[in-house]
């Protein structure tokens, strides 16, 4: 079955590295035949948090909040690349994601793929975010994954390299796995599976 699922990717420096990541996932799950949009915040551009996509009357918020609110709404499963600043999470995903609430939100599996250049692989980036994604009521999946020194397991092309890249082809299979899962199981709840 195929599944309708969203790359979530938050960072804004010029020379950021976690989009390497985020071009791996969205391969690696459009290659099993899922439909497969990245969200790069930086691209979507909306502002520093004023008005959620509720405080609009239906029809008024900003074309690109509209955008990403049908977009959320329709997907069967999320994946979110969790970058690691100063040991928690990215600022550019958090405030596109308080945009919305559990009415966009809720009722759909997660996936949290965390990365950083040291060894911590953004762990504690990863685990900022559960609370996070639990709040909108969204599932976080058991299987998670973690890259450490990004710049050294991906090359630019999003193509893994080095003993980084290996373990991270090793374990993306099982991850992808846990997620389809649950993205099946939410379809299939919905009726629509
Ligand atoms: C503001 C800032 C804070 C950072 N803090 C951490 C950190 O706490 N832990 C860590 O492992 N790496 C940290 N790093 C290094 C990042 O993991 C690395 O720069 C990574 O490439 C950032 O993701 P991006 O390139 O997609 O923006 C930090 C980098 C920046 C710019």
């Amino acid at each position: 079955m195929s599944l309708s699922i969203l790359v979530f990717y938050g960072s804004y420096r010029e020379t950021r590295a976690g989009i390497r990541l985020a071009d791996y996932a969205v391969a690696q799950l459009g290659a099993r035949g899922h439909a497969v949009e990245l969200i790069d915040a930086r691209a979507v551009g909306l502002p520093m948090l004023d008005k959620r996509y509720m405080d609009y009357a239906p029809g008024e918020a900003p074309a690109n909040m509209e955008t990403l609110a049908r977009k959320l709404k329709a997907a069967d499963a999320f994946v979110f690349i969790t970058g690691e600043y100063n040991w928690g999470m990215q600022p550019g995903l958090k405030n596109l994601i308080d945009h919305f609430g559990n009415a966009e939100l809720a009722r759909r599996p997660a996936g949290i793929v965390s990365y950083s250049a040291g060894r911590m692989a953004g762990a504690r980036s990863s685990s900022a975010w559960h609370p996070t994604l639990t709040s909108l009521g969204i599932n976080i999946v058991h299987s998670t994954v973690a890259v450490g020194g990004i710049t050294a397991s991906l090359d630019e092309s999003g193509t893994p390299i080095g003993d980084g890249g290996a373990a991270l082809a090793r374990a993306f299979p099982a991850f992808m796995d846990e997620l389809e899962w649950w993205g099946r199981a939410v379809k299939a709840a919905k009726g629509e599976g």
